[in-house]
């Protein structure tokens, strides 16, 4: 299967979104000190007195983590654009709110308003909410199904990009200092104008135009230019096969998701794979490696941190290369066991730090090799495995609540890592470690191979196992799903 220039400019415009959401993920790590020094002088200027340690504590946590609340509205709005607004014209739409957002941060200082800083992380965040499903959702909807799981890494590739020119930027020198910093948190501006100037030249997704519209000649037209031929006979019979499904289906609400037989399975799979995502701790790590590397002893952290996000893009870079090889489920499983390992490691290496200084030095390979792993499979791979489960119908719902479950368990983590840290100190890790024995487990038992199979079939085998379950446990069930097929 070619990849064609349509395909890449389609897919690169879209990842802009995923950079975005990497990019505010990655912003405020590095600045903190200058930050809080403007909410010092803010308050000061407010109240003729220093701010006291507490409000400061609560007004910059605040700042950070409402950015995941951001997250977790954002995600779950999503079945509300894209099946009005089509896939294209969602993300383009969404992009007034990177506008204001970057229009907030960037003028806060300015201003002397911590309120303006506040909201606009929340706006930001409801962007990146909505980032989250548009994205894995179109990659998913163009690509050609051989080229699914690689494209669908490229949202991945777009955060890790994001987190890094982030760390990067934040260096004092570039802008994280007290004049530059606005100009740090208002670049998101820039990413915004060149999503909003490429998206006009990308198609909509050529199945909401046949599946979802009925639109046959447009949507044949669109995937000629996609697939760079003629001969796009075999998507337009899938899409119709699917489309035939749809009739039975409509649209499915989120409710329905959970209710039916045919769905609970993928839904399940969905939010556990995303849980899995997020409970490994893969954010503890973003959030705050600056501070794990100076409890680990490196002299250099913020050198340290940076170096944590240069692993980071070349593992997705690696996954991006082999997940079309090795598959979804082998990938995700190599990464799960691979970061309980360096778990393990980090926790080794912390708690002999008193004893072996040198011990500092393991504690950077543990945690550049938590990373790697990460990348392998737990973090591009729940992120567009979520448009393979589902087809057409259940599609946007299904991104709904996926979105929702990692956004919430982000923002735990987000949120709790720093006190379960004061309770467990060097044995922190355990936590995560026996968290991602668990999402193995449940990964090696639940989760089959969706590499290679197309959208119908990977439903069609959701619907015969749910039958087959029906039969064994719940007469009722099979009657109606049997009587459901017959209408096919
Ligand atoms: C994934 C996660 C995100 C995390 C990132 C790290 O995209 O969803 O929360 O920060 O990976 O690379």
């Amino acid at each position: 299967v070619g990849v064609t220039f349509q395909l890449m400019l389609a897919v690169g415009t879209a990842a802009i979104g995923s950079l975005q959401f990497g990019y505010n993920t990655g912003v405020i790590n590095a600045p903190q000190k200058v930050i809080e020094t403007f909410l010092n002088d803010t308050w000061n200027h407010r109240y003729s007195e220093p701010i006291p340690a507490a409000s400061l504590t609560t007004l910059w946590s605040v700042s950070v983590a409402i950015f995941s609340v951001g997250g977790i509205f954002g995600s779950f709005s999503v079945s509300l654009f894209v099946n009005r607004l089509g896939r294209r014209n969602s993300m383009f739409i969404a992009n007034v709110l990177a506008f204001i957002a970057a229009g907030f941060m960037g003028f806060s200082k300015m201003a002397e308003s911590w309120e303006l800083l506040i909201i606009g992380r929340f706006i930001v965040g409801l962007y990146s909410g909505l980032s989250t499903g548009f994205v894995p959702m179109y990659v998913g909807e163009i690509s050609p199904t051989p080229l699914r799981g690689a494209l669908g890494t490229l949202h991945q590739l777009g955060i890790v990009i994001g987190i890094l020119m982030a760390q990067v930027f934040g260096i004092e020198s570039i802008m994280g200092n007290s004049t530059m910093w606005p100009f740090l948190l208002g670049f998101t501006l820039i990413p915004a104008t060149l999503q909003c100037m490429l998206l006009p030249f990308c198609p909509e997704s050529p199945r909401f135009l046949l599946i979802n519209r009925n639109e046959e000649i447009k949507a044949r037209e669109v995937l000629e230019k996609l697939r760079g031929t003629e001969e796009v006979g075999t998507d337009i019979n899938e899409m119709k096969e699917e489309s035939r499904q749809m009739m039975r289906e409509k649209k499915v609400t989120i409710l329905e998701l959970f209710r039916s037989p045919i769905y609970r399975q993928p839904i399940f799979i969905a939010i556990m794979l995303q849980l899995s995502q997020q409970l490994s701790g893969i954010n503890a790590v973003f959030y705050y490696s600056t501070r794990i590397f100076e409890k680990a002893g490196v002299s250099q952290p913020v050198y340290a941190t940076i170096g944590a996000g240069v692993v980071n893009t070349a593992f997705t870079v690696v996954s991006l290369f082999i997940v079309e090889r090795a598959g979804r489920r082998s990938l995700h499983l190599t990464g799960l066991l691979g970061m309980a390992f360096s778990a393990v490691l980090m926790t080794v290496a912390m708690s002999l730090l008193d004893q072996l200084p040198w011990m500092s030095y393991v504690s950077i390979v543990a945690i550049f090799s938590f990373v790697a792993f990460f990348e392998i499979g737990p973090g591009p791979i729940p992120w567009f495995i979520v448009a393979e489960l589902f087809s057409q119908g259940p599609r946007p719902s299904a991104f709904a609540v996926a979105g929702f479950s990692n956004w919430s368990a982000n923002f735990i983590v987000g949120m709790t890592f720093q006190y379960v840290e004061q309770l467990c100190g060097p044995y922190v890790f355990i936590i995560f470690t026996v968290l991602l024995l668990g999402f193995f487990i449940f990964t090696y038992f639940k989760v089959p191979e969706t590499k290679g199979r197309s959208f119908d079939e990977i439903s069609a085998g959701f619907r015969h196992e749910a039958g087959q379950a029906g039969d064994k446990y719940a007469p009722d069930e099979m009657n109606s799903l049997g009587g459901a097929d017959s209408q096919l």
